[in-house]
């Protein structure tokens, strides 16, 4: 449970608020490298409650721009996308990728007003099928994550988001929970022992007892399941500040981080970066592979078929008469229709939190306390330290009784 105003502090990003602060020292990942075409349309994006415009140069560089032209507002949505920056089609003022008002056409020939107009600089990065930016304050940036997809092959690595009427600290709250994946999901996982797919043995136990460590990037949860007979199955994630999980996965050279990005208080995106260290992935089969269910094709939004909370977000009753335990067709929309129905921001006041929520719990104390420690001026250890973030890795392993007393 949170007070009314720890829950405030906890969920508000907006600017000038204390967690949008310090989520903004981040690298954040903004676009997918796909959706930006060389020389073509801006990319509206919303962050945190701000509005910006992704776009890709003709010659391929990504850049990242606030959307309102620095002159009087005009998205930058509908700019002219050129060499070097976009060229507002108001008055033709053009702003490049670095921040600055390259060119004022509607101002007299040797007018300085271009030179005395601050423009946001926003670092970019393009790496691993992603364009990420950097919102913080002053001029350097955090080193960049080094997550193992950013190094591999573009064909091993999908990308692929949906977008929720949710904040995003409810959905990252349902990222650590691993209680709750033998509920609502317990009609894609497999009922025994059988060592296959993504997620076996889980069924064994319905309430998971958690181990912690301390991480330099935040912690490492393992979720551990007992059957009767003693095998117990160990469900590891690895929470990565600020808004990371490594979901575990039983493939053994296959893993899921899922993000939680808000684009403002009430809303957020919800990406999924999925990698193989050694096999090409193909994007319309991955999720029969893993056996859960199957998401809709738009990788720029993969709720599909979506419903709103009027329509119980398509919920299938008959689907429930026939065995199926939620009445959703796959992880993600079951995932989808318990955080929006939480409501857009969850009332923590109200809750009762239990043993199996801990991580949820310790995640929270973990984000207060640096956005506690980031107003008195003190920046999380993660943005100043070298961290190696290829090597962290998620498992799930199903340790049999003889072996139990060797763990
Ligand atoms: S509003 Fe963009 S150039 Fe005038
Ligand atoms: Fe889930």
């Amino acid at each position: 449970m949170l007070s009314k105003e720890q829950n405030e502090l906890f969920t508000r990003v907006g600017p000038g608020t204390p967690m949008g602060n310090l989520l903004r020292q981040f690298w954040v990942p903004a676009a997918r490298s796909a959706k930006l075409e060389a020389g073509g349309a801006p990319l509206r994006v919303r962050l945190f409650g701000e509005n910006f415009v992704a776009f890709r140069t003709p010659s391929g560089e990504a850049g990242f721009l606030e959307e309102a032209c620095p002159h009087r507002g005009v998205s930058l949505a509908l700019a002219r996308n050129e060499d070097c920056g976009l060229r507002c089609i108001f008055h033709g003022w053009k702003i490049g990728m670095e921040g600055k008002v390259l060119e004022v056409p509607s101002e007299p020939v040797g007018s300085n007003l271009a030179s005395k107009v601050r423009v946001r600089k926003i670092p970019v990065r393009d790496s691993g099928g992603v364009v990420w930016v950097w919102l913080g304050d002053g001029e350097n940036p955090p080193q960049f994550p080094n997550f193992e997809f950013t190094e591999l092959p573009l064909e091993n690595v999908v990308i692929r988001k949906g977008i929720l009427h949710s904040n995003w600290a409810g959905v990252l709250e349902g990222f650590l929970d691993s209680a709750h994946v033998t509920a609502l999901h317990r009609s894609f996982l497999p009922a025994g022992k059988d060592n296959t797919g993504a997620f076996p043995g889980m069924m064994g136990d319905l309430a998971p007892r958690y181990e912690f460590t301390e991480q330099p990037y935040g912690f490492t949860a393992n979720a551990a399941r007992r059957w009767p007979d003693g095998t117990r199955v160990d469900r590891i994630t690895e929470y990565v500040l600020p808004w990371y999980t490594y979901i575990p996965n039983n493939l053994p050279t296959r893993q899921t981080i899922t993000v939680s990005v808000p684009l403002d208080d009430e809303w957020c995106t919800y990406w999924q970066f999925i990698w193989d260290q050694e096999n090409p992935l193909n994007p319309d089969t991955i999720d029969i592979e893993t056996g859960a269910g199957k998401n809709g094709p738009d990788p720029d939004d993969f709720y599909q078929p979506k419903y709103t909370a009027a329509e119980v977000w398509g919920q299938d009753r008959t689907k429930m008469g026939e065995g199926h335990f939620s009445g959703f067709n796959s992880i993600p929309l079951e995932d989808f229709a318990v955080q929006e129905s939480q409501g857009a921001i969850t009332d923590r006041t109200k809750e009762h939190l239990g043993v199996s929520d801990v991580a949820v719990i310790r995640m929270r104390r973990t984000l207060l306390d640096l956005m506690r420690d980031y107003q008195q001026g003190k920046l999380p250890a993660i943005l100043q330290d070298e961290l190696d973030y290829s090597k962290i890795w998620s498992v799930h392993k199903i340790v049999p009784p003889a072996e139990k007393t060797l763990a």
